[in-house]
């Protein structure tokens, strides 16, 4: 009685260290946590990134104010604050409805404003961005 109980035991414990080593925690830059984990002001971001079982395709602001990046494509605390060049690039060309678009395109837009995918599917993926 006692064996399978201890097999049981040792079992779970193996498989929760093999899944905590692969899970690492890291979070997403706080005010607090900025002295522990500081900015990596010459990285360059990474779009998309995974962040908690998210995935990102821009810069991002939570726990900032300010907007910022991930640096590896799966979060591991290496980030930076974005600047205007770091934002995600629209990516061309991109396929809207029936049509692939080699530039940004007013299409769709109700106030006429321009706009591009950030991959190259927008009807799979929806993500977009104004072009300046
Ligand atoms: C994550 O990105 C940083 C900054 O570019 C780099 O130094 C580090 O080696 C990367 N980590 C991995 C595991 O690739």
């Amino acid at each position: 009685m006692a064996q399978p109980v201890a097999f049981l035991l040792v079992s779970i414990c193996l498989f929760h260290s093999l899944f905590s080593f692969q899970e690492e925690d890291y979070y997403a830059p706080t005010i607090e946590s900025i002295i522990r984990n500081p900015e990596t002001e010459d990285g360059v971001c990474v779009f998309p990134f995974w962040y908690r079982s998210e995935i990102f395709y821009d810069c991002v602001n939570f726990n900032l104010k300010h907007k910022w990046c991930s640096l590896n494509k799966t979060f591991q605390g290496y980030w930076k604050y974005c600047a205007l060049t770091d934002y995600a690039p629209c990516t061309f060309p991109f396929w809207y409805r029936r049509m692939i678009y080699w530039d940004c395109t007013e299409d769709g837009e109700v106030f006429g404003k321009r706009w591009c995918s950030l991959t190259p599917n927008y009807n799979k993926d929806h993500v977009w961005k104004y072009c300046i």
